[in-house]
């Protein structure tokens, strides 16, 4: 018992720590579907700018009626692991759905892409191997780069002279995975395919990539980073999310090649130790990858939101860069600040996150902004207004 009572204070020192630097996440509580306005508990109603709902698709009804027929037809779920107890047809009709959008031989669902990152690694790269990646890799591949008994040569972010340095000093490596985010959730940047892929060529390597944040938006069809530049078939493994742009509810994948596929099915841990995506999940995410196939106009609105969001922010004095990302980053500096901007914003009716340290590195905490299909110009218009009187551009 003391050794909880001693846990309990240490997670209290913690917790007043925070409080009193400033950097105390905040929790909303919400009584009704993403959109472009949300309800809380205990709130106004919200216009929202911090979802991953990129392509509107979370309250779509067809998603939704989609997770009642899967429900409907596959009950709660499996009640066990899928190679003990079955896998159900609906993983199976997801997962060759999602193959497809992204171009690869086949794909495998995960109940999150976090989980599919921690199959694929520490799976397929063993001690005699290198792991090459990004600084600023999503903290999933940082995780899952830990299980794996691979060498680690990290490369400073995007910078391609340093990826060739790393390259060079793996090259006795029995294999070397290259490993990027397509883009960089916390800057709204994209990976430099083109560089990467020349560079994996060139020295034999093989490329991953982690597109959470660039399926559903990236490229003309929103296929992802890699349509963006052209350069479909040259990533070898693909990771991404269902949780954000594909119906947001929940769940990730893996697509490549179908021996890899298969081999990640019979040895990789999450896949064989945890319980698959229940088939509600499942079932509305088939429909969300159909929706994002069928109906291209949805990437096209988006596309046209963010040039339009990005132009207005722009012409009133923020420093807003010009990625081809749904995320606007407004850099404040301390994490104090970035979160009494997310908190002050919030009593004027307005949800967007403040990050800090240890999220984004010390003294570039900000306001992320992320663009969604289901806003409309007048909402980035209110934006701007309350963002000027609160915290002015160059302040
Ligand atoms: C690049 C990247 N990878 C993985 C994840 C985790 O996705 P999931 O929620 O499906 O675990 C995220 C979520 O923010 C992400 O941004």
């Amino acid at each position: 018992m003391s050794g909880v009572s001693s846990l309990t204070a240490f997670a209290q020192q913690q917790l007043d720590d925070m409080r009193a630097g400033g950097t105390l996440k905040s929790f909303q509580f919400l009584s009704s579907p993403q959109d472009r306005v949300v309800q809380t508990r205990g709130r106004d109603d919200l216009y929202i700018f911090s979802s991953n709902n990129y392509l509107g698709l979370a309250n779509d009804p067809r998603v939704i009626e989609a997770g009642h027929e899967g429900l409907r037809k596959y009950g709660a779920g499996t009640g066990s692991v899928r190679f003990i107890c079955g896998t159900f047809e609906i993983h199976d009709e997801l997962e060759a759905e999602l193959a497809s959008l992204v171009g690869q031989e086949a794909a495998l669902s995960y109940v999150a892409c976090w989980n599919a990152n921690e199959g694929v690694i520490p799976t397929l790269m063993e001690a005699p191997d290198a792991i090459i990646t990004d600084a600023l890799n999503h903290a999933s591949l940082i995780d899952a780069i830990r299980l794996s008994k691979a060498r680690r040569r990290i490369y400073k972010h995007n910078d391609m002279a340093d990826l060739e340095a790393a390259l060079e000093e793996t090259k006795d490596a029995r294999h070397r995975l290259v490993i990027t985010d397509g883009v960089f959730s916390m800057e709204g940047t994209v990976a430099n395919l083109p560089g990467i892929v020349a560079l994996c060529e060139k020295y034999d390597a093989q490329l991953m990539v982690d597109d959470s944040h660039g399926t559903g938006v990236c490229g003309e069809t929103g296929r992802g980073t890699a349509e963006l530049f052209n350069l479909e078939h040259m990533v070898d493994i693909l990771t991404s999310t269902l949780g954000k742009a594909l119906g947001g509810a929940a769940g990730g994948f893996v697509a490549a090649s179908k021996p890899i596929i298969d081999l990640l099915n019979q040895k990789s841990r999450p896949q064989i130790f945890s319980n698959s995506l229940p088939p509600t999940v499942a079932s509305s995410a088939l429909q969300a990858v159909r929706i994002l196939k069928e109906e291209p106009e949805r990437v096209k609105r988006l596309h046209h939101l963010c040039q339009y969001a990005k132009a207005l922010f722009k012409s009133a004095g923020y420093d807003v860069a010009d990625h081809p990302t749904a995320i606007i980053p407004i850099i404040l500096g301390e994490t104090r600040t970035a979160i009494e901007a997310s908190q002050r914003l919030l009593e004027r009716n307005i949800f967007v996150t403040g990050f800090g340290f240890p999220v984004v590195p010390e003294g570039t905490a900000r306001l992320r902004i992320q663009v969604s299909a289901a806003h409309r110009e007048e909402d980035f218009q209110y934006l701007l207004k309350n963002l000027k009187e609160l915290v002015p551009p160059g302040a």
